[in-house]
């Protein structure tokens, strides 16, 4: 299929119009048939629960043109699960995760004059997402649903790509003990735009979000998990309950380990131990791996040694095998890559 004409080297991670989209209604206990429709809008009654009560959750997953001129999802399954795992936090109906599987597929292909060519560095953006349509107005959940998926081709998630960044420690809190951080919900977004636009406002590329409970370790940023490298070459990752399992971090852990036989650590990262790492990179899906050189505490700098110009060694070989994976080249473990067409 023709490709539309789009500067796809120049995309920044904004939101692009494409052809088609998923629609999926849930009703009387059930979801329909669903399918594709080209009309981007969407309309609900004014008290929609997603509209009083933020009820709505989303997913987020990348299609890519591969070397050999075939187009992948990376792991949609795994984006599948966590959709579930969202939906019955939020007491909303679940979207079945083989349903899902074949909505974003459904949606890609039909979508395919958007997928940036391979070697451009540009993906498209695969967004689903559920929300609660009917109208409540006591507080209590929806009775009906839609599951909607949209794809819009981006670029990288911070500009100047992988050229380090500059992150702040965030005097808000992003997700409570026993709260909604380790789910995706609509919710954990909205309360973080305050300190998104505080941090811009400040020069500061992205928030270092710490838990809420003790304020002494590090949790993740407003959307992606960190990746941390001792002086040993140690890959070490933050655990705790209140950030999001991000599906990025869990490939890159296994690359690391299986693929470049570091080791790797999920643990507990008090933010004392900041000072003391060689390197730090952000991972997500719209994050990729993208490097952090500095971290500032109230005025106190953290510059990790891998410094401001480019990736750290041991980020470079994680960024470049996973996007190896993604793209075809290097062999990807079993059930990773997800062919389109
Ligand atoms: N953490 C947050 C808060 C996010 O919004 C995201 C993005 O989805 C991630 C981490 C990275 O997760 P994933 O690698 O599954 O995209
Ligand atoms: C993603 O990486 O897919 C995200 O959802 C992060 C951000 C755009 C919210």
């Amino acid at each position: 299929m023709e490709k539309k004409n789009i500067d796809w080297s120049n995309l920044g991670f904004t939101y692009i119009e494409t052809d088609q989209r998923y629609v999926s209604h849930y009703k009387d206990g059930a979801w329909d048939e669903g399918g594709l429709t080209a009309d981007a809008n969407v309309v609900i009654n004014e008290s929609a629960c997603v509209l009083q009560y933020a009820q709505t959750c989303f997913e987020g997953l990348k299609a890519y043109t591969t070397a050999d001129g075939h187009i992948v999802m990376f792991r949609p399954d795994l984006n599948a699960k966590r959709m579930a795992d969202t939906a019955k936090r939020l007491e909303m109906a679940v979207f079945p995760e083989e349903r899902f599987i074949d909505a974003v597929h459904k949606t890609v292909e039909a979508n395919v004059s958007y997928v940036p060519p391979y070697g451009s560095g540009a993906a498209l953006y695969v967004r689903p997402y559920l929300f609660g349509s009917n109208a409540v107005i006591g507080v209590r959940p929806a009775e009906e649903y839609q599951f909607r998926v949209f794809t819009t081709p981006v670029g990288p998630y911070f500009k100047g790509g992988a050229k380090p960044i500059t992150i702040r420690v965030c005097d808000f809190d992003r997700a409570a003990p026993r709260g909604t951080g380790h789910v995706k919900a609509g919710l954990n977004y909205a309360m973080s735009l305050h300190a998104i636009v505080d941090a811009h406002k400040q020069g500061f590329d992205e928030n270092m979000y710490l838990d809420a409970a003790t304020r002494t370790k590090v949790e993740e940023t407003g959307g992606a998990n960190f990746l941390f490298v001792t002086k040993d070459g140690k890959v070490v990752t933050p655990k705790s309950d209140t950030i999001l399992p991000s599906i990025t971090r869990r490939s890159l852990m296994y690359v690391a380990e299986k693929y470049l036989g570091l080791s790797v650590e999920e643990r507990e990262v008090p933010f004392e131990e900041v000072q003391e790492f060689t390197e730090c990179g952000l991972c997500g899906t719209a994050a990729v791996i993208s490097p952090v050189g500095k971290v500032v505490d109230h005025g106190k700098e953290i510059c990790f040694p891998s410094g401001m110009e480019a990736m750290g060694p041991v980020t470079k070989k994680l960024y470049d095998t996973l996007t190896g994976i993604q793209m075809g080249q290097i062999e990807a473990p079993e059930g990773w890559i997800h062919v389109v067409c």
